[in-house]
């Protein structure tokens, strides 16, 4: 656990990372892509860590890949590429900088590494794990085969390098069910996430899908009950659900799709209202975006995700902490597993 006060004391000492209406209006073009979700006199709290950490990018020659689900003052004031888990690792590969510093979960960070293993990449908070990466083990992967002879295992990548490595194939929620339709086998395993292998059988029929019983901890909480009470509450919504809900939850949406899927769904169809069943930094930052959208629901947050502070970004390029290392018989499986995955994504188009 990051022992925040020394932390705290340090950056202090070393940037002026007081409240200050100055360098808000110095980086007002930035606040503009979150007015809707912030007021000004908020990101005068903000702007002192967005001026430092932009500065020390450059000097460090580093870049920072941001998940989706990174809170406003993250994705917009500090990264250089956001995207879903996808979108992420694929450009994790065209890194030309020195260092990474991964604004997301730890599996991401894994990933980023295992394609880039020249880089230095560097997580915020070694904590910020995921309960599906968490959820099982190389071991959970071989007792699955047992189970299961002959049968492909296609791993989400939100797992660690380990299980990765023990998998025939990745897949991210973006290219799922597409992997597993190319896949020339009867049964497939898929794992660790149930409600994803389920939304996955209901689009790919003619296999069979056997799973691992893990699940988000974020994506679980969402009923389909709930979906029916916002479509009373507010006629003619859009409900938009990430894969990891549950069947019945998927099956109530308008629409499912990765977290950029959503994204792009939002941007395509402009509806009245929205309801994104995921985390709520997504709807944050694309409020902005879509000014004549009006963002409906609940705030659910992945406490991992919101980890990633500007605080513990600036810590990480000022320490160069916390380096992620996989080691090299891991790392070349899961390379593996993830590139099979990119090639087979872009081969389907
Ligand atoms: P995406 O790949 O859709 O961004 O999802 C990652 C994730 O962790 C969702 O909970
Ligand atoms: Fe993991 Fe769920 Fe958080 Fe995504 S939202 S990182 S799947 S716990």
């Amino acid at each position: 656990m990051l022992d925040i006060s020394p932390i705290r004391a340090e950056l202090a000492a070393t940037y002026d990372l007081s409240p200050s209406l100055a360098a808000a209006e110095a980086t007002r073009d930035i606040w503009t892509r979150m007015a809707r979700v912030m007021p000004f006199a908020d990101w005068a709290t903000h702007a002192p860590y967005v001026l430092a950490i932009n500065r020390l990018k450059t000097e460090r020659d580093a870049v920072i890949l941001g998940h989706n689900y990174m809170t406003p003052q993250v994705f917009h004031g500090v990264c250089d590429v956001v995207g879903d888990s996808l979108q992420l690792a694929i450009r994790a590969q065209g890194v030309k900088a020195r260092v990474i510093v991964q604004a997301g979960v730890h599996f991401m960070a894994e990933t980023s590494k295992v394609l880039n293993p020249d880089k230095l990449v560097l997580m915020p908070d070694m904590a910020a794990g995921c309960s599906l990466a968490s959820s099982i083990t190389a071991a959970g992967v071989e007792e699955m085969r047992r189970r299961y002879p002959g049968a492909p295992v296609v791993t989400y990548v939100n797992t660690t390098a380990e299980v990765k490595a023990a998998s025939d194939i990745c897949c991210t929620s973006a290219n799922a069910a597409q992997i597993v339709a190319a896949l020339d086998a009867e049964t497939v395993i898929m794992l660790p996430d149930k409600y994803l292998a389920q939304n996955v059988a209901r689009a790919v029929p003619g296999k069979r899908i056997v799973w691992w019983d893990g699940a988000c901890i974020v994506h679980e909480q969402f009923t389909a009950a709930d979906l029916r009470d916002y479509r009373q509450w507010h006629p003619g919504v859009r409900i938009i659900a990430h894969p990891e809900c549950p069947a019945d939850v998927v099956a109530e949406a308008d629409f499912t799709g990765s977290t950029s899927g959503i994204i792009d769904y939002v941007g395509r169809e402009q509806p009245g209202s929205a309801l994104l069943v995921t985390e709520c930094s997504m709807a944050s930052n694309i409020a902005d975006a879509h000014p004549q959208v009006d963002f409906v629901g609940p705030c659910t947050m992945c406490p991992f995700m919101k980890m990633i502070t500007l605080e513990k970004i600036l810590w990480s390029l000022h320490s160069m902490t916390t380096p992620v290392e996989v080691p090299a018989h891991l790392a070349e499986g899961a390379a593996r597993a993830v590139q099979r995955m990119i090639d087979l994504s872009r081969k389907a188009g």
